[in-house]
């Protein structure tokens, strides 16, 4: 079967968020399977131009009709000797050479110029995949422009639509106008394309897509619901039958704390004395007080409201009175930085602010760390909590989304469970089940078995990408 992965990242190339790190690993695990051809479309970002590490040859060009505009697209391969996994880029330097990946005045005619692209460039190669996997909003246009203006070709017909949502905050809305002015789709589009006073690219790739999934079951259920669905939920509730979840794996290789060569020791859940090594060099690189019994709770992520940071800061002064060490690694609104700088800075031996995106400290504190908190409000999948889990590191999370699916709240008589979880968006609630955790890291019988067996949990990639294969079967039947 021949798959075609769009997606506006995909580590290594370029990656901001979880998704680049799914749109690297998926396409890696689908490729090991028989009888596959696996095909990534990337943005030829500057970052990706300018950086050394990445060969690319280049293959052809194009002009891509945008509306009244034709477009110049180079596109560009990845030298690989692997035939069954391809790495595409479309270059427009006007586009794409530009510092960041999102947040540019045009992003929506950017990713449509894209999305567009991709179909354009299948018959210059010659290429056809019997799926194209497109994944939020930026290549929401993908199913949409291959239904609006490629049915008449031939080699387009049988090609088969699988959109994925991994958030519905972000739905690609525009000004009505954008139909007629960016997209240039024909007049009967445009109720395809509206809702709710705009033009939303998510709504639309949800209608013409053959099958819509999200990254965990329990994302698929609550995003028929208002709570979670940013407006969409009676769109999502009519198109039920086609919406499914399939939970996000992680790259094994990469989270292997036996392999990691970022870390200060290796270990693996025989050695686990090793990880007390990991704890000490953090705490003495970050200027904690440097204690073993001291139960040490990280937070990676970005600092915004959705992902629970508010809770956080309702309960620091009570977080603070605990015998405990919070560390904190991310960026993002400029409220929740100052706050945790600030508890940094009175009481230095047991918080630790790191107001940066630093992948190597990252993997540093889920070795060292004893606990990772995650307290979403929303959680589409989640990828800390598995990582976190891979080194021994217990999870304290919400019970939603990816979240609930992925971490089973521990049970101390049965030993099941994966974690510390709370139901309610409450600060309080959350507060129980950190202490709660603090309170089993002091346990060290059923600590080590609850480390034990969460390393055990199997979050590689194997079992959802046979759902993925099931998905894809399906739409070709
Ligand atoms: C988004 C979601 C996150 C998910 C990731 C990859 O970043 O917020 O929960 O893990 O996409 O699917």
């Amino acid at each position: 079967m021949k798959i075609l992965l769009a997606s506006s990242e995909a580590a290594p190339y370029i990656k901001t968020g979880g998704l680049g790190d799914v749109a690297a690993a998926l396409p890696k695990a689908l490729a090991e399977s028989p009888n596959t051809e696996v095909a990534v479309f990337l943005p030829y970002y500057k970052a990706i131009k300018d950086n050394p590490e990445f060969e690319l040859e280049y293959i052809t060009n194009f002009n891509v009709p945008l509306s009244w505009r034709s477009v110049y697209a180079g596109l560009f391969r990845a030298v690989s000797k692997r035939k069954k996994l391809q790495y595409y880029f479309i270059d427009n330097e006007y586009y794409f050479y530009r510092d960041g990946c999102y947040g540019h005045y045009d992003d929506g005619e950017r990713f449509a110029f894209f999305s567009k692209a991709i179909l354009e460039a299948l018959q210059h190669l010659n290429w056809y995949p019997d799926v194209i996997h497109a994944n939020d909003w930026q290549t929401a246009m993908v199913p949409v422009f291959l239904r609006a203006h490629y049915m008449h070709l031939l080699s387009y017909q049988p090609i088969r639509t699988l959109f994925t949502i991994h958030n519905m905050e972000y739905q690609g809305r525009f000004p009505d106008s954008f139909v007629d002015e960016v997209l240039g789709l024909p007049e009967d589009w445009k109720g395809t394309m509206h809702f709710d006073t705009c033009t939303n690219l998510m709504k639309a790739a949800i209608l013409v897509s053959d099958r819509v999934s999200t990254v965990s079951k329990t994302y698929a259920f609550e995003i028929q619901n208002p709570y979670f669905a940013h407006g969409l939920h009676d769109v999502l509730r009519q198109h039920s039958y086609k919406l499914c979840g399939v939970v996000n794996g992680i790259d094994t290789d990469v989270f292997n704390p036996a392999t990691d060569p970022l870390l200060y020791a290796n270990f693996d859940a025989e050695t686990l004395e090793k990880k007390a090594e990991n704890k000490k060099f953090l705490q003495e690189r970050l200027g904690l007080a440097v204690r073993e019994d001291v139960p040490m709770v990280i937070m990676i992520t970005r600092l915004v409201g959705h992902k629970g940071v508010d809770l956080v800061q309702r309960v620091m002064d009570d977080l603070m009175w605990d015998d405990l060490q919070l560390v904190v690694i991310g960026t993002g609104e400029w409220q929740y930085e100052e706050m945790f700088r600030s508890y940094a800075g009175r009481f230095p031996a047991k918080m630790s602010a790191n107001i940066v995106f630093d992948n190597t400290l990252a993997h540093q504190a889920y070795a060292g760390a004893d606990l990772v908190l995650m307290p979403s409000k929303q959680e589409p999948c989640g990828l800390t909590q598995l990582i976190g889990m891979r080194y021994g590191t217990i999870p304290i999370v919400r019970e939603t989304g990816g979240l609930f699916d992925t971490v089973p709240a521990y049970n101390i008589e049965t030993g099941e469970g994966n974690g510390f979880t709370f139901k309610s968006y409450n600060a309080h609630d959350m507060l129980d089940a950190v202490r709660r955790g603090e309170s089993l890291f002091h346990d060290k019988e059923h600590w080590v078995q609850l480390q034990k067996s969460v390393m055990a949990y199997d979050s590689s990639w194997k079992r959802s990408v046979q759902e993925y294969w099931d998905l894809y079967r399906s739409m070709m039947e």
